[in-house]
């Protein structure tokens, strides 16, 4: 009998899907529809650190910055908005409409006096928080190490506030990958979710009009992913979740054998709808069956870079034109 239950930083999750932060977890009706189609937990659409600081200003010293510049549209025309009050409601409601963990989101850039605001959402009774940390850098004399710093800081603010579980979704554009994972473990994650699919910017060549082009994924941009989290599979001391082009129960079965503990997905939803969220999960209990296995862990990992017999698979960067035979 096929066992899908997976242990997810003391969160029992009864199968390792996460419906990842998007608009399909904007309400608590949303929500529900993530779990009655069979998701193992879901992740909250995420809230702004600029929202909870143009919210809680009286928690503030200074006026709030704009950091994402997402956020330049909110906070025009909703200045005195209650976007972080509206969350919490989000948070409370949801927990009550699901029996699934509910993992609440914030996207942040600093360690100010937002982070205050994790205790809420602990009190609210969030299962746990993803942190959505990107920092753009665009200052040409800022030192990398400092910007890494600056991440380590927000982290480790955040976990001063609460007792949660922390996941950490970061970016895949970094000097030294398995540097910033052990360094953020350190400040306190439980998890890393590898990788944050970021804003695709385009241009339209008739209007000369910025323009955003695949809002969705496509299977294809999974293979960064597939590296990473084989490489640091069982050797940052924390669980790490896969995530970006994971749209069937292939992806999934590709995750768990590099070492995802579970898998964070969502524009597979858009695309097909919530039901294929049941066809990725016949998918992974039929793969399972026809290779014997009874649990995850039986195969979680078997491919990991320190598992397989080829550790150097994951680490090649460049073709070389023998080997691949296309001239
Ligand atoms: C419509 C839409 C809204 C999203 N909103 C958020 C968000 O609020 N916070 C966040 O951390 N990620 C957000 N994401 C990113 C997803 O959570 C996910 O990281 C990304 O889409 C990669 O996963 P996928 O390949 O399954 O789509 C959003 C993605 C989409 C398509």
């Amino acid at each position: 009998m096929v066992n899908l239950a997976t242990d997810l930083m003391g969160l029992n999750l009864k199968n390792p899907i996460i419906v990842s932060s998007c608009s399909l977890t904007h309400s608590p009706e949303g929500v529900k529809r993530c779990a009655d189609a069979g998701a193992g937990a879901v992740v909250l659409k995420s809230l702004f650190e600029e929202q909870i600081e143009a919210d809680t200003g009286d928690l503030l010293d200074d006026a709030v910055p704009v950091y994402h510049t997402e956020e330049l549209d909110y906070l025009a025309n909703t200045a005195k908005g209650k976007a972080a009050e509206d969350y919490l409601e989000l948070i409370e409601k949801s927990k009550e409409l699901v029996d699934i963990p509910v993992i609440a989101s914030i996207n942040c850039v600093t360690n100010r006096k937002w982070t205050e605001f994790a205790k809420y959402v602990e009190a609210m009774g969030a299962d746990a928080l993803e942190l959505n940390i990107s920092l753009m850098p665009k200052d040409f004399d800022e030192d990398p190490m400092a910007i890494e710093q600056h991440i380590y800081d927000i982290v480790s603010s955040v976990k001063h506030q609460v007792n949660l579980p922390v996941l950490v979704k970061i970016g895949p554009y970094f000097t030294s990958m398995p540097r910033v994972a052990k360094n953020i473990r350190k400040a306190g994650a439980s998890a890393l979710v590898l990788f944050n699919r970021f804003y695709q910017t385009d241009i339209d060549v008739d209007t000369l009009d910025f323009r955003s082009k695949n809002k969705y994924s496509a299977p294809g941009e999974m293979s960064n992913t597939l590296r990473w989290v084989s490489i640091l599979y069982q050797r940052v001391g924390c669980s790490l979740i896969g995530n970006t082009g994971i749209h069937d129960g292939e992806g999934v079965v590709k995750q768990l054998l590099v070492g995802a503990k579970a898998v964070e997905l969502c524009s597979t939803l858009y695309i097909h709808g919530m039901g294929q969220i049941n066809l990725i999960l016949e998918d992974l209990r039929k793969w399972m069956m026809d290779n014997d296995f009874e649990t995850l862990d039986e195969f979680r990992g078997s491919l990991s870079q320190k598992n397989t017999s080829v550790p150097e698979y994951f680490e090649r960067q460049q073709y070389i034109r023998a080997l691949v035979g296309v001239d």
